[in-house]
This record gives structure tokens, sequence and C-alpha cells, in this order.
């Protein structure tokens, strides 16, 4: 077959095949993404150039996306973005892809904090978000909090930069504060927040190694490995939150359906009144909302 007649329109039949028959899911979607990253355009941009060859260079590009996302690479890795919250966020291999279960955290914590705006005149809410990772929770409860002031930790300086990133990117760097810190460490002794958030590492070791090697190969070790258990980081931000939390506070922490139950028992003999699991869109135990008094 002539190079010639490798279009746009046959690299994409072509390449959407191929992707099918190696178990990708939606692979119409993920080639239409890749193309657009290495044709420098996005997807309606394909379409107008629908029966142009693309240059040398450009399939050269797409060749390796495309070897490189048939290894196993996610995608949002290999074009460089991913859509949480209804926000793009800038995504590399130092940080966590964005998961759309996560969005029950900034849902709950936007409604919390409207509702108590609404009882408070001139409220400015305080928000600590920990374990940052690409920004994804800090940044889009900012966007949706216009008053808030946020300080966001993470133990990697990498993921820090790139939440950074992500902050200017959506115009609320100026109300983010960021802190290279292993969980509360660098948070002072009388700081207080009206939220706090996090999706901490919360895979058990066994659970690690029987990863999708899509996740174990590419994805940040340090964002997902919580310990032998699984629930070792969540212990340690339930028993550190309540000295941080203003009276009537809540704490919102991601964990997954397998450490709900283990992770509830944190919270039984400890400062918070109130605590229970709430459910993500797919009906999975995901959230544990906890008040204090
Ligand atoms: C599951 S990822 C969550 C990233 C982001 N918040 C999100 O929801 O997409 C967990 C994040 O916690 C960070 N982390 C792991 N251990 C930590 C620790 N001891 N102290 C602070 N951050 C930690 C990782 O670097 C990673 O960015």
């Amino acid at each position: 077959m002539s190079t010639e007649l490798w279009t746009t329109r046959r690299l994409l039949e072509w390449t959407a095949d191929y992707f099918k028959g190696r178990g990708i899911e939606n692979p119409r979607l993920e080639v239409e993404l890749l193309l657009a990253t290495a044709l420098h355009t996005n997807r309606v941009g394909l379409y107008l150039r629908y029966d142009e060859v693309p240059t040398d260079p450009e399939r050269t590009a797409f060749r390796e996306l495309v070897k490189r996302r048939a290894a196993g690479e996610p995608s949002a890795y290999l074009i460089g973005h991913k859509d949480f919250y209804s926000l793009d966020f800038d995504v590399n291999a130092d940080v966590l892809i964005p998961r759309p279960e996560t969005e029950t955290l900034v849902l709950e914590g936007v409604e919390f904090l409207r509702a108590r705006a609404k009882e408070n005149a001139g409220f400015v809410p305080r928000v600590l978000d920990i374990g940052t990772g690409s920004g994804a929770l800090a940044v889009a409860l900012a966007r949706n909090l216009p008053a808030a002031r946020l300080v966001a930790v993470d133990i990697s300086a990498p993921a820090l930069a790139m939440a950074k990133k992500n902050a200017e990117k959506h115009s609320v760097a100026d109300r983010i504060e960021f802190r290279e810190s292993d969980l509360f460490a660098a948070v002072g002794a009388g700081e207080r927040f009206d939220l706090i958030v996090s999706n901490p590492p919360y895979v058990s070791q066994s659970e690690y190694d029987a990863l999708d090697r899509s996740v174990r190969d590419f994805e940040p070790r340090i964002a997902l490995l919580s310990g032998e258990k699984g629930t070792e980081i969540v212990a340690r931000i339930v028993a550190d939150a309540p000295a941080h939390l203003e009276p009537g506070g809540r704490l919102l922490i991601e964990i997954s359906p397998m450490i709900a139950e283990a992770s509830l028992e944190f919270f039984q003999d400890s400062p918070f009144i109130q605590f229970n699991i709430i459910n993500d869109y797919a009906g999975l135990k995901r959230v544990i909302l906890a008040e204090i008094e």
C-alpha cells in the first residue's frame, strides 16, 4: 500500500481496529485523542483534515504514541491531560490520573461549605487537601468556592510542581498554598480548617501486586500503595485531622470498598461525633464523611 493513501481517515480506522483487537476500551475515542496530539490539533481539527495525508514527522509521532498505548501506557499520560469535574488538568507520570469517583469529594465539599456560607455572612472557607497530586481536588474546590482559601500538601515535590501548574492554568494559584509535607507535618499546630479532604493512597500490598499493569507499571507507586493493610495512611489522617478542624468542621476521605469497614473503626473513640460512608456514582462505598463537634 503506498504511503500516500494513509489519510487521517485511514489512520483512524486502521488503528481503531488494531486497538480493538488488543482489548482497549473505547478504541475510536482513544485513537482520535492520540492522532489529534500527534497532529497538534483537537478532535474537531482531525475531521477538517480527514482526507489529508499527515506529514512524515506527524505519522512518526503518531506511531510512537500508538506503540506506547498498545504497551499499556494510559492515554492521559500520552496526551498530557485529563478531565476532572469539567476542568482540564495537565498530568504526567509524577501524578495519579484523576478518577471520576473522586469527584464525589468535590460535590460533598462544595455542598457543605456553601451551606456554611449561607449561615454566616462574610465566611471565608479554609480547606486543606492532603495528597494533592495533580491538584485535582484543591483546584476543583477553589474554582467552585470563589471565597475559599486552601492549603494543598503532598510528599512528592514533582507532584506539587504539577499541582501548581494546574492552579495557575485555572487561575486559582493566588488562593492555594502548596507545601511539601508528610501528611500534617508542615501544617502548623494551631492551623485549623473548615474542611479537610484527602484521596490518600489506600491500596494494600496484595491489591497492589494484582493491579492492572496499565496502573501498576505507569502510575506513581507512592500515590497508590498505603502499606500491608491498605488502611495505614487513612489511620494517620483520622488520628491527626481533629486537631486541625474548626468546630463543626468536616473530614472527607476517599477509601475503597475493600477497606471501608476497617476504616470506620478508626473513628470509634475519636473526637468525631458523626461519621458515615457515602457511595460514588457507581454505587460503591467510596468516601467517609466525618464531623467534629
Ligand atoms: C491517590 S493520590 C491522589 C491525588 C489527587 N488528590 C487525586 O485525587 O487525583 C495520593 C497522593 O498522596 C501523595 N502522598 C502519598 N503519601 C503521602 C504522605 N505521607 N504525605 C503527603 N502526601 C502523600 C501522593 O504523592 C499522591 O499525590
